[in-house]
């Protein structure tokens, strides 16, 4: 058993038509992908990651064309989508197709399918449709341990199961751009509006304008234990190990003065000027993120993983403006920060 590093389309492709575990990039975060129709394959995934059995994951497609092996019906609105936003970040949740194992379903009457953008993701689908025939599907949760920050590079997922006794590909490509896991929209139910089940790139107004129609915004759902329908959803997830706490400007200098004896790292949501300079005294380290929501999504993991392996006593981040634009990273840093 090892993890294997490596750039081949062709052995991915073979290891799962094989029931074995992949790794792959895709343009939001990294995934670990298993043939979506191999069910053993299927439960190695969940067992990898320690996610409970009855969360859903996302079918992977080469094309548009596969939905209809995976979805019971593909109307209108859902075609609309898929023209507008395949390949990239966009899950459309659909009816479910009766030959869909309930392990991808996590036993719901629907299904989230997806077509990656990322040139990697794309050559490692079509050559595993190749393989497996048209339909052929990859499910590929984020490739990290269930709760913890999702990859954005090769190497993260590399570090997130060095140690473990799994067998994995893990096939190499440029790092993640967007940054953050895709917008999830359902559409399954025709008659009610399309509504957003978790945030992302692509946002509730560009799914209206396509759609022409009002799109339900993303609303957190209340934990409930009998439907952790979007496993994202629940309130502690994307986290590092090390304690996560957000803060507003006005409060950074009240923050450096309570811990003039830790080390903590402080990131700011843009330059954080003469506060900045201050908060760089002393055992306290510094850092700024794009002050662009776009930029900025697609440095958080990777800044979080980096701050999380330096043994800080606590990571403290800058909120964001509460404008829509930052909707998707306010959701991934809240929850990172609710879990402590
Ligand atoms: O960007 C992404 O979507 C990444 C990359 C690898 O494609 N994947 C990803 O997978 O984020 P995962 O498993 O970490 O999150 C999938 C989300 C979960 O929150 C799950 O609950 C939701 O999709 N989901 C899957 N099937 C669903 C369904 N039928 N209805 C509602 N939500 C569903
Ligand atoms: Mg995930």
């Amino acid at each position: 058993m090892a993890i294997i590093q490596g750039r081949d389309i062709g052995t991915a492709a073979r290891w799962l038509q094989a029931g074995k575990l992949v790794a792959f990039p895709t343009e939001t975060v990294y995934g670990l992908g298993a043939n979506a129709r191999d069910e053993a394959a299927i439960k190695a995934v969940f067992a990898a990651k320690g996610r409970p059995a009855d969360h859903p994951v996302i079918v992977h497609l080469a094309d548009s064309e596969a939905a209809s092996a995976w979805a019971a019906q593909v109307d209108k609105r859902a075609r609309q989508l898929m023209d507008a936003f395949w390949p990239g970040p966009l899950t459309v949740v659909l009816p479910r197709h009766p030959q869909v194992s309930t392990l991808v379903t996590g036993g719901q009457d629907t299904v989230a399918i997806r077509c990656p953008s990322h040139p990697v993701a794309r050559q490692l689908l079509q050559a595993f449709a190749h393989l497996a025939g048209p339909g052929a599907g990859v499910i590929a949760p984020s490739a990290n341990r269930f709760g913890h920050v999702s990859p954005t590079q090769a190497k993260h997922v590399f570090q997130e199961f060095v140690g473990s006794d799994l067998e994995m590909y893990v096939l190499e490509g440029a790092p993640s751009e967007v940054g953050i896991e895709s917008t999830i929209v359902d559409v399954s139910q025709a008659g009610q509006p399309a509504r957003i089940l978790r945030p992302g790139h692509i946002g509730a107004d560009a799914l209206q304008a396509v759609l022409r129609e009002e799109v339900m915004p993303y609303a957190p759902q209340k934990a409930s234990p009998d439907t952790p329908r979007v496993s994202g959803s629940l309130k502690a997830h994307y986290a590092p190990r090390t304690p996560l706490y957000l803060f507003q400007r006005a409060q950074l200098s009240r923050i450096i003065q309570a811990h003039q004896a830790d080390r903590i790292a402080v990131v700011g949501c843009g330059p954080l000027g003469l506060l900045g300079e201050a908060a760089a005294q002393g055992l306290h380290q510094v850092r700024v993120l794009p002050a662009d929501a776009r930029s900025y999504a697609a440095q958080l993991y990777g800044t979080l993983r980096a701050l999380d392996e330096q043994g800080f006593a606590a990571l403290y981040f800058e909120i964001p403006p509460a404008l829509p634009v930052w909707e998707a990273v306010h959701d991934r840093l809240s929850r990172a920060a609710a879990a402590f």
